[in-house]
């Protein structure tokens, strides 16, 4: 009887470490487990959030590869800085060239790309790609933080303006 106690009682470190050991073992796979379900949910967000930007159809200066770029290099709008008359005086002068075909909303279109080349001072075409994803409260807020920006030659009073740029080349 005083033997088995004995036993009992050397055998118990060395059970509990063995316990304690599965234990362990057993919440780390399920932790790997969850890390590697969260990389995977990561990698599948940010998959989406790539699609999404590549099925975009909005084509920020596409009315000006449509209208313009058959006779200018793009190179000639970014001496264009987006003032709303300046923009008008372009559009009306180019539609007094005998090839130059504009439908009204063509013109609209065409306004839109100008405008929105201010943003390229700072930025390449897939920027701006993106803001059309988004919803319109969001271009808002990141127009106006934009037009804070030093540098950024956008007046408080164009935000509304960049924004109608954007709906107008998406055809709204
Ligand atoms: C049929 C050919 C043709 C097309 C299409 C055309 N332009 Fe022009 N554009 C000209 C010519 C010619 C001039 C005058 C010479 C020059 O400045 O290069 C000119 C001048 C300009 C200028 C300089 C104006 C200035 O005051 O110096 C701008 C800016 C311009 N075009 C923008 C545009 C835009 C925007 C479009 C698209 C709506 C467009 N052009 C489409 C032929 C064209
Ligand atoms: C003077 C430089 C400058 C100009 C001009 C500018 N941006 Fe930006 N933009 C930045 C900088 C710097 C950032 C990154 C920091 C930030 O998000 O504020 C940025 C960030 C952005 C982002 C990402 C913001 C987000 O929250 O995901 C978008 C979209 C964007 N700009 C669009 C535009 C558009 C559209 C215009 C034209 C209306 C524009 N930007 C004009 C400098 C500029």
């Amino acid at each position: 009887m005083e033997n088995k106690n004995h036993f009992i009682s050397r055998m118990l470190p060395f059970l509990l470490t063995i316990i304690t050991t599965v234990v362990v073992v057993f919440i780390e796979q399920i932790l790997l487990g969850v890390k590697a379900e969260l990389n995977e949910v990561k990698a599948t967000l940010q998959k989406m959030e790539e699609e999404k930007v590549k099925n975009v159809t909005f084509q920020p200066f596409k009315p000006l590869q449509e209208n313009c770029t058959s006779c200018h290099n793009e190179r000639k709008f970014m001496g264009i800085h987006g003032g709303d008359a300046e923009i008008n005086n372009i559009i009306n002068f180019m539609e007094q060239m005998p090839d130059v075909h504009l439908s009204p909303q063509d013109v609209e279109k065409v306004h839109g790309s100008l405008v929105l080349l201010k943003c390229t001072s700072c930025h390449d075409e897939q920027q701006i790609k993106v803001l059309g994803t988004m919803s319109a409260e969001k271009q808002k807020e990141i127009i106006m933080r934009m037009s804070k920006k030093s540098g950024s030659n956008i007046s408080p009073d164009e935000v509304n303006q960049i924004q109608k740029a954007l709906l107008e080349i998406q055809g709204f």
